[in-house]
C-alpha cells in the first residue's frame, strides 16, 4: 500500500532554515519520489490560536506567508494538498471524541508541550485549547489516514501520543474493521538537524527566539546575521586554534555547502573537512568562513526569493487553491468520521426502520 502523508505548520510568522532543515527538505523529497497515494499539508491555523487567541490578525496573515514559503522552497500545489486546518470542520468531531481517551496527566507529561509552556510562562494560567493541543494534532493525523509525516524532532511525541489514541480507540471499541492507521513521524537522522541551532548557538532556531534566518531575508539581512552569528567564544585570533562543536557556522556548512561550493566560492579548499581541520588548527578567521557561509545559503536562497516574487503575483491564485483544496481534505476527513461514529456505534440512523 502506498503512503498517505500529512504534515504541517503553525501559521505564526515565515519558515525559517531550520524548519527546511528539520522537515521541509525531507517533504520536498517525498513529493518528488512521488511513492504516495495522497499527501497533505496542513497550515495548523487552530492549533496557532491555542496560543495566540488574542492575535488572530497575526495568525490569519500568516496563512498566506506560510503557502508562500512553501511554494518558493519547492512544494508544488499540483502534488500536494495544501489546506487550512480550521476550514476543515471534522477535525472538531475527532478531537471531541478523543478527549475522552486520553488523560489530563499524560498530556502533562507530553515534553514538547512540558517545554512550551514554560516558554510561554503558562504555568499558572494554563489555556485548556493549548494542553489540548496533541489531541487535536492527533485529529489531524488520523483523520486522514496518514501513514507518515515528515516533521521537526519535536514533534516526536505527538505521534506517540496519536498512537495511543490508536491502541485506546481500538481497545475501547473494537471496531471490527480497521479505522484508524498508526502513524509514523519521520525526522532527519540528524540531531543537530533535528533543531537547527539559532544564530545565537543557545536554543534551537525559532521564531519566538528571533534568532532565524528566513527563507524570505533579503541577502542585506542574510549577510548582516550570519557576520553576528556565535562561533567559538575561544577563537579570539585568527591564529587561535577554533572549536568546531557547536560552531553554529559549521553546523549550518554541514547542513548547507557541498562541495562544489568550494570551487565556486573557496577555491583554497577542497571540501568541508578540509576547512575544519584547518579552522581547529588555527590560521582560520571567523570572518572568512562567514563569508563563505553567506554564499552558501545565497545559492540556496536567491532561487527561493525570485519564486517568492512570482507567487507575490499570484495571491488569488493561491487563497483559491487553499480553499478549493481545504473543501477537498474536508470531504477526505468525512469519510473516516463516519466510519469512526459507525465503529463507536454513534450511528442513530440504523433506528429507522
Ligand atoms: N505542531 C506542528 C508545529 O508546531 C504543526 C502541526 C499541526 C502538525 N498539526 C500537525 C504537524 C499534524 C504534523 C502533523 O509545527
Amino acid at each position: 500500500m502506498k503512503d498517505i502523508i500529512l504534515t504541517g505548520d503553525r501559521p505564526t510568522g515565515n519558515l525559517h532554515l531550520g524548519h527546511f532543515i528539520g522537515s521541509l527538505k525531507k517533504r520536498i523529497e517525498l513529493q518528488n519520489e512521488g511513492n504516495y497515494e495522497k499527501y497533505y499539508i496542513m497550515i495548523a491555523d487552530t492549533q496557532a490560536l491555542t496560543d495566540n487567541a488574542q492575535r488572530v490578525d497575526k495568525v490569519k496573515n500568516n496563512i498566506i506567508q506560510v503557502a508562500i514559503d512553501y511554494i518558493s522552497a519547492g512544494i508544488d500545489p499540483k502534488k500536494v494538498n495544501i489546506f487550512i486546518q480550521s476550514m476543515v470542520s471534522e477535525l472538531h468531531e475527532f478531537t471531541s471524541y478523543f478527549m475522552n481517551l486520553v488523560t489530563l496527566s499524560r498530556l502533562q507529561r507530553n515534553p514538547t508541550i512540558k517545554e512550551e509552556i514554560k516558554q510561554r510562562g503558562f504555568e499558572t494560567s494554563l489555556p485548556i485549547g493549548f494542553i489540548n493541543y496533541p489531541i487535536s494534532q492527533a485529529a489531524d493525523i488520523l483523520a486522514f489516514g496518514t501513514t507518515i509525516a515528515p516533521v521537526g524532532g519535536d514533534q516526536m511525541p505527538m505521534f506517540e501520543q496519536a498512537r495511543e489514541i490508536v491502541n485506546s480507540f481500538n481497545n475501547t471499541y473494537k471496531p471490527q474493521e480497521e479505522v484508524f492507521v498508526m502513524p509514523k513521524a519521520i525526522v532527519s537522522e540528524n540531531k543537530l538537524f533535528q533543531r537547527l541551532p539559532g544564530l545565537d548557538g543557545k536554543l534551537k532556531m525559532s521564531k519566538s527566539a528571533g534568532n532565524s534566518i528566513y527563507l524570505c531575508d533579503d541577502e542585506a539581512t542574510v549577510r548582516e546575521k550570519v557576520m553576528k552569528a556565535y562561533t567559538d567564544a575561544n577563537h579570539l585570533k585568527v591564529t587561535d586554534p577554533g572549536q568546531i562543536e557547536g560552531n553554529v557556522v559549521f553546523t549550518y556548512l554541514d547542513a548547507f555547502c557541498r562541495e562544489e561550493h568550494f570551487a565556486r566560492f573557496l577555491p583554497e579548499y577542497e571540501n568541508l573537512d578540509q576547512l575544519k581541520e584547518h579552522y581547529r588548527r588555527g590560521g582560520l578567521g571567523d570572518v572568512k568562513v562567514k563569508k563563505f557561509l553567506v554564499n552558501v545559503l545565497e545559492d540556496f536562497l536567491a532561487p527561493i526569493r525570485e519564486r517568492r516574487k512570482e507567487c507575490l503575483n499570484h495571491i488569488d491564485e493561491i487563497y483559491n487553491m487553499l480553499f478549493e483544496n481545504s473543501r477537498l481534505a474536508s470531504i477526505d476527513a468525512k469519510e473516516r468520521l463516519e466510519k469512526m461514529k459507525d465503529a463507536m456505534g454513534l450511528n442513530y440512523k440504523k433506528f429507522l426502520k
